[in-house]
């Protein structure tokens, strides 16, 4: 028993850490779970109500505070210069207690919600009962697209608006930028972080070259502005993209009249977190994702974040806790592909703007 189990310790410890794929037989096993660090952010505090916070008028929620193990007093440091002191120290120290089969982490997050697209303006037109059971299941109408929509003016103000935020908060405020780039492959999000990142003045070792993760994609629901385009075309317009690896030409998720179910989109959101954070031994520590409403709110489902909406342009930072440890192999139910439910509609848009026939049950 003892042998055993020493040869296992001795298994794990020679072959490197990497993420086990439902495929793979070979992969050692290993889980990896996500809190977040308390009291560093206003969002993350249950008594901020999340309607009202401005993060471009409250320093993205950055709370004005000391951290344990400060820097010998420099008073000219920012309250950002000092976080990332922070971060670096609860990795630097996570490190040196060096456990083989935990390991742990700390990786802020930029979650960004894209810019207002025609789709949400359609929604606002038409009201929500007629949008989501009638006018979302079509392409869009005679003056307007709202299939893998663009973003409306409004929603290219909206994204200007957080690059000059951003741009503040390197000149004034010393953030650590991002060292990785994630984006949703639906047109509004790879338009928002083009927009809020192209242009600005970046260290040249971290360039803005944002990765297109299938993953981060919105729930997949009937409506036509949760299909994506093909890659070519999204390569065609934002060349400097990446995708990830095993990207296809055509959405492979999106069907006509099925929805992804909600416990589907955690497992893909867990799924996408583990891809992303989980290689702690990469020492990434500043992460942008450029996503949506629905899936921000399942990512922070699966970081164990409190429920938080945003806004269309608006976005958070969050300081996630990473803990890699020895664990079961993921199920079979974490692979991508995920289970679809059929969508009620009706035959012809309701007229009521009533939220109780939102899920179309006026029209039976
Ligand atoms: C991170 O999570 C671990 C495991 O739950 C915990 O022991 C540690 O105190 C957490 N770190 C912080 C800074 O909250
Ligand atoms: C948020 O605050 C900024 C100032 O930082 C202001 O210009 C903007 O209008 C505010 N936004 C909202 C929605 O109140
Ligand atoms: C199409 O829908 C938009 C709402 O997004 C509306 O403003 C426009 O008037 C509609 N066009 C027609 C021809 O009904």
């Amino acid at each position: 028993m003892l042998l055993s189990s020493a040869f296992t310790l001795s298994l794990l410890s020679t072959i490197p850490l990497t993420l086990s794929h439902p495929d793979s037989h070979h992969a050692p096993a290993r889980q990896i779970t996500y809190s977040v660090v308390p009291s560093i952010f206003l969002q993350s505090d249950p008594s901020t109500d999340a309607s009202t916070l401005n993060f471009t008028a409250t320093n993205f929620g950055l709370i004005p505070r000391t951290y344990p193990d400060a820097p010998p007093g420099n008073p000219k440091l920012t309250q950002w210069q000092r976080l990332s002191h922070y971060i670096s120290t609860l990795n630097r120290k996570a490190r040196a207690r060096g456990d083989r089969d935990r390991k742990q982490h700390y990786t802020l997050l930029f979650l960004a919600r894209h810019g207002e697209g025609y789709h949400n303006a359609a929604e606002s037109y038409f009201g929500t009962p007629a949008w989501n059971c009638y006018y979302s299941e079509l392409e869009g109408n005679d003056t307007v697209t709202w299939a893998d929509p663009r973003l409306t003016e409004k929603g290219i103000k909206q994204a200007l608006t957080v690059k000059g935020f951003w741009q503040h908060l390197i000149q004034d405020e010393k953030i650590a930028v991002p060292q990785r780039y994630y984006t949703s492959p639906l047109w509004r999000c790879l338009q928002t972080a083009d927009l809020t990142f192209s242009g600005i003045d970046l260290p040249r070792k971290y360039p803005f070259k944002p990765v297109v993760k299938e993953g981060f994609r919105e729930g997949v629901s009937a409506h036509t502005c949760d299909r994506r385009s093909t890659r070519s075309a999204i390569h065609k317009q934002f060349p400097n993209y990446q995708f990830e690896h095993g990207f296809p030409e055509v959405d492979p998720l999106w069907r006509p009249l099925q929805a992804e179910t909600r416990e589907a989109q955690d497992a893909r959101s867990k799924k996408v977190l583990d891809e992303v954070l989980g290689d702690v031994d990469a020492g990434v520590e500043y992460i942008s994702i450029t996503s949506h409403s629905g899936e921000i709110a399942s990512l922070l489902r699966v970081l164990n974040h409190r429920e938080f909406r945003l806004a269309t342009g608006a976005a958070i930072p969050v300081l996630v806790n990473i803990t890699v440890g020895p664990g079961r192999r993921e199920s079979p139910s974490s692979t991508l592909v995920p289970p679809f439910e059929p969508v009620a509609t009706c035959a012809k848009p309701p007229t009521t703007r009533d939220s109780s026939c939102n899920d179309c049950s006026c029209c039976k």
